[in-house]
C-alpha cells in the first residue's frame, strides 16, 4: 500500500514534521480524504474515546475533564484506546473543543452530562479583549505534548480538531448549550459588526490551535461546526461562512496541506454551503441519504459519515443491514470515510462497534 506521501510533503505551512518524520503505515482514511481509492474502506468514529469505553472509565477517574486533557499520558492512553480496541483507521486526540478558550482563561469548564458552561458569556464589545490570540506553547503545551506522544506511537494518522465560529460562539454567547440558540442569533442580527469581530478572533483561535497539533504531528483536521444547522442557508452564508473560509484557506486545504473535513449536525440544507467553504471532505449526518450528498456535492468533495449514532443500539442484523446501506449508497466511489453521523452514544456496547469496523472494512472498496 503507498504511505504518506499523497500528504504532500513539505508543502503547506502544517503540519512539516509529519511529512518529514514518520511514513504511516496505515493511510486509508488519507488516501480516502483525497478521493483517492483504498483497498477497504477507512472508518472511525466521532467521540470514539469516550464514556461507551469501561477502559475510558477506568482510566478516567472522576476529576474534570480539562483536568484530565492536561495531563499528557492520560491524554495519550485514552486517544489510544479506541484506536486498540476498534482497529479504526484514524485516531481523534482527545481534547475538547473549549480547550483554546479555556486556556487562554475565557472562563469556561466542561460539567458532566451538560456540556461547556461559560461563567461570564460574551456580550458586549469589550469582552473581545478577554479573547486573546493563542500561543500553543505557552497556553496549551500538554496538547502539543500528547500529540508528540500520538504519533510516535501511531501507525494511523491522527486527526487535530476546533470548534468552528459560530458553534464556539454558540457556547461563548449562550453560556451553555442551547437548543435555541436565541442570545447567539441575537447578537449576530443586531449587531452584525461585533458578530463579525468575535468569530474573527474565533477563526483566529482555530487556526492556531490546529495548526500547532498539525506542527505537532498530527496529519489531517476536521472543523466541528456541530450547531450550525440551526441557521438558514442565508444566515450561514452571510454570517459564518466567511469565518470559517479563512480557516480552511489558511491551513492549505484543497491543495497540498492537510486534509481538512468540516462537519455538523443537521446540516442537509447547509451541505453546498458547508463545502464553499473550502474543506476536503465534508461530514454528513443520517439525515442525508449519502447518495443523495454525493449527488448535491459532486466528486471533487470526499465525504465522511453517516450512520445514525441510535441505530447501532438495534439488534445486529439490524445494525448491519444500516451499515450495508451507507455502504450500498457510496456505490464504490472513492472519497468515503465511514463514521456514524454524530457523536458515539455512551450507551452504546463498544462490541458493536467493533462488528461495524469488521464490516466495514470486509466490504469491497473502489469498484
Ligand atoms: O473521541 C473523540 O471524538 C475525541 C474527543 C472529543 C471530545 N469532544 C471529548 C469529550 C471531541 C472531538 C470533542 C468535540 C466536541 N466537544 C464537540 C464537537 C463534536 C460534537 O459532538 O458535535 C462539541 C459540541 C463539544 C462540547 C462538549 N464537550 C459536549 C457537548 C460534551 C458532552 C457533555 C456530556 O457529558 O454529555 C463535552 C464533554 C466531552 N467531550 C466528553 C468527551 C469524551 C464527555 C465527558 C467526559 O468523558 O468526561
Amino acid at each position: 500500500m503507498p504511505s504518506g506521501n499523497d500528504s504532500g510533503p513539505l508543502a503547506g505551512h502544517y503540519g512539516l514534521s509529519v511529512a518529514v518524520g514518520s511514513a504511516i503505515a496505515n493511510d486509508a482514511f488519507l488516501r480516502a480524504c483525497r478521493g483517492l481509492p483504498v483497498d477497504r474502506v477507512p472508518v472511525w468514529f466521532m467521540r470514539q474515546a469516550g464514556r461507551s469505553l469501561p477502559e475510558y472509565r477506568a482510566v478516567r477517574g472522576e476529576g474534570s475533564m480539562l483536568g484530565a486533557i492536561a495531563r499528557p499520558e492520560l491524554a495519550t492512553e485514552i486517544t489510544l484506546q479506541p484506536v486498540r480496541r476498534y482497529g479504526v483507521d484514524a485516531a481523534i486526540l482527545y481534547s475538547d473543543i473549549v480547550v483554546p478558550t479555556h486556556a487562554i482563561g475565557f472562563g469556561v469548564d466542561i460539567v458532566p452530562g451538560v456540556g461547556p458552561v461559560v461563567e461570564q458569556p460574551f456580550r458586549e464589545a469589550r469582552d473581545l479583549d478577554r479573547l486573546r490570540p493563542l500561543n500553543p506553547e505557552a497556553d496549551t503545551p500538554y496538547v502539543l505534548e500528547t500529540v508528540g506522544n500520538l504519533v510516535a506511537e501511531l501507525d494511523v494518522p491522527l486527526i487535530a480538531f476546533a470548534g468552528a465560529p459560530f458553534t464556539m460562539a454558540s457556547y461563548l454567547v449562550d453560556g451553555g448549550p442551547s437548543r435555541t440558540h436565541a442570545l447567539t442569533k441575537r447578537l449576530m442580527h443586531g449587531e452584525p459588526d461585533l458578530w463579525a469581530a468575535l468569530l474573527d478572533r474565533l477563526a483566529d483561535l482555530a487556526i492556531a490551535s490546529i495548526g500547532s497539533q498539525l506542527d505537532a504531528g498530527a496529519s489531517a483536521f476536521m472543523l466541528f461546526d456541530s450547531w450550525a444547522g440551526a441557521l438558514a442557508p442565508d444566515e450561514y452564508r452571510r454570517f459564518v461562512l466567511p469565518a470559517s473560509q479563512r480557516i480552511f484557506a489558511e491551513l492549505g486545504s484543497r491543495g497540498s496541506g492537510p486534509p481538512g473535513i468540516h462537519f455538523g449536525v443537521g446540516t442537509g440544507e447547509l451541505l453546498e454551503l458547508l463545502a464553499t467553504a473550502g474543506a476536503d471532505v465534508v461530514g454528513v449526518d443520517w439525515r442525508v441519504h449519502l447518495d443523495d450528498a454525493r449527488e448535491r456535492l459532486g466528486p471533487e468533495v470526499a465525504v465522511q459519515g453517516n450512520l445514525d449514532p441510535a441505530a447501532v443500539l438495534a439488534p445486529w442484523p439490524v445494525v448491519a443491514q444500516r451499515v450495508a446501506d451507507v455502504l450500498n449508497r457510496n456505490a464504490g466511489q472513492p472519497g468515503h470515510v465511514f463514521n456514524l453521523g454524530h457523536g458515539v452514544l455512551p450507551e452504546t456496547d463498544p462490541e458493536v462497534l467493533e462488528q461495524v469496523v469488521e464490516l466495514v472494512h470486509g466490504h469491497r472498496a473502489t469498484v
